[in-house]
């Protein structure tokens, strides 16, 4: 392998730092379901064999068998337990929030989004926005997460076209004295039908190497803010992803 080569393009950088929290968000993910599960599950196999042998002879033991049931069944509400326990990863609460603008918060992403772009060979734009929008108070590291979860899923899915068209991706904000709402398009093939109610669901994703966690823990934040995401087709083609973070109070 050419080292060299490799340290000089910072697409290559990009591609194995995020390969980096790809495995080990997937890593973290499979220990802590291995680990709420395995116990309950090793339990419940042993209860279920006592329990056959209970009744597998000529004089069954009726009662004993009843109370291994019955283990059988905290064993198994033990492990919705744990289950419920790896949700709840996903249900983030904000601590530290500052008031922030949000064309301040894309810009200083800007130098990261644009590594994305030339990951893709792609362009990447950030509209001008409006005059007055009312500043937003977040957790500025986390929303810059939700944010560059949309352009990495804007580039990817124009990539898939870019036998068409080069990937474009464009960033906008807009706004009203409630709400700031800041929006991806992308120049990919939009979105079938058949998928669009499962985008946000954990683990769903459409591609060779995705994790899935990109829209879910992207709506974790946003919800947390008490703002909402979502999308839709754009007109021509491609899809319009946005977050509406509500405004400081002032
Ligand atoms: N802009 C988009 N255009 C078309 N499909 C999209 C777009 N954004 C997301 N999707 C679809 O939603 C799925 C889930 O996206 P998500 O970001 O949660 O995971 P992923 O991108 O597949 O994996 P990862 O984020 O780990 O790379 C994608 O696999 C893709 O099918
Ligand atoms: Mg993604």
């Amino acid at each position: 392998m050419n080292h060299k080569s490799a340290a000089a393009e910072p697409g290559a950088i990009l591609n194995q730092l995020m390969e980096i929290a790809r495995i080990s968000a997937l890593a973290e993910m499979a220990s802590g379901i291995a680990h709420e599960l395995n116990q309950p599950l090793g339990a419940i196999a042993t209860f279920a064999q006592a329990g056959e042998r209970m009744l597998n002879r000529p004089d069954p033991l009726l009662a004993p068998a009843l109370d291994v049931f019955r283990q059988i069944s905290q064993e198994a509400l033990g492990a919705g337990e744990g289950i419920r326990r790896i949700r709840s990863l996903f249900e983030y609460e904000p601590t530290t929030r500052e008031t922030c603008r949000m064309p301040d918060v894309i810009e200083e992403l800007r130098p990261v989004l644009e590594m994305l772009a030339l990951r893709a060979h792609g362009a990447l734009e950030i509209t001008a926005t409006q005059a007055g929008l009312p500043e937003v108070p977040i957790d500025r590291l986390k929303v810059q997460h939700v944010l560059f979860a949309l352009v990495q899923n804007a580039f990817d899915a124009s990539v898939e076209r870019a036998a068409e068209a080069q990937p474009r991706v464009r960033i906008a904000v807009s706004g009203d004295r409630y709400a700031v709402e800041t929006s991806v398009f992308d120049s990919g093939a939009g979105i079938t039908p058949q998928i669009r109610e499962q985008l946000f669901r954990p683990f769903f994703t459409t591609k060779a190497r995705g994790t899935g966690l990109g829209l879910a823990s992207s709506r974790a934040i946003i919800e947390a803010h008490e703002g909402t995401i979502g999308f839709e087709l754009q007109p021509q083609s491609g899809s319009r992803f946005w977050f509406r973070l509500p405004a400081a109070a002032n």
